[in-house]
């Protein structure tokens, strides 16, 4: 007998939810890229700003949050924008959600996903990690080095969203004047 005979995941018709967690400090195509293939894997992709990363965000969370919730239209009911504080997966678990997605770019980010992977699982082994491969196009690029390119009045023009773009130009015109 199929050992999936009894699995209810079968039978289930309830929307498939997915959790897209990061900094998100700006968000940037790369991360808007891996929403639109999660989408097509999905019902629901809700990315979930991560509040206490152990790092130093040049935008505070209620404008990261703002940022990303202007990339999308206001009947772009599949995509949710929140902030979460605490373990991934208890946030992801609260929402039902079958799956964290994590965008790979390089070689060089699988280490620390695959390790963050498996300790996902082993909180909580009902929710699976997808990794998503980043179009070619944004392979190269990070929130950091999108940072630095604005602070030092570098072209950034088609690497974010236009409304990111002046966001980081007001950002680095006020913190010099
Ligand atoms: N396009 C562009 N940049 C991308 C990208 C893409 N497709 N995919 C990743 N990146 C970049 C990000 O811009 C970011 O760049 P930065 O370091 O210059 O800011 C970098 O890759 C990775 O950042 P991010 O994806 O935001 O992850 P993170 O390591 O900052 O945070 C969390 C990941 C949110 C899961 C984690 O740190 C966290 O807060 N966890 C909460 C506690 C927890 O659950 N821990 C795990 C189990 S103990």
């Amino acid at each position: 007998m199929c050992p999936l005979t009894h699995c209810p995941k079968i039978h289930s018709s309830e929307p498939t939810v997915a959790v897209y967690p990061g900094t998100f400090d700006p968000i940037t195509n790369g991360h808007l890229d891996i929403v639109e293939r999660a989408l097509n894997l999905f019902d629901r992709v809700i990315i979930a700003v991560a509040i206490n990363v152990g790092k130093q965000p040049l935008f505070p969370l209620e404008e990261r949050i703002r940022l990303i919730k202007e990339c999308f239209g206001p009947d772009d009911d599949r995509v949710g924008v929140d902030a979460t504080d605490g373990l991934i997966v208890d946030y992801a678990v609260s929402q039902r959600a079958c799956a964290i997605v994590r965008g790979l770019r390089a070689v060089s980010d699988f280490d620390y996903e695959f390790q963050l992977a498996l300790m996902n699982r082993k909180l909580a082994r009902e929710v699976d990690t997808v990794f998503l491969m980043t179009g070619l196009r944004w392979i190269y690029i990070s929130s950091s080095i999108i940072k630095d390119a604005a602070k030092h009045h570098g072209d950034i023009s088609g690497l974010v969203p236009d409304h990111v773009r002046q966001a980081l130009k007001k950002k680095y015109r006020t913190q010099t004047s």
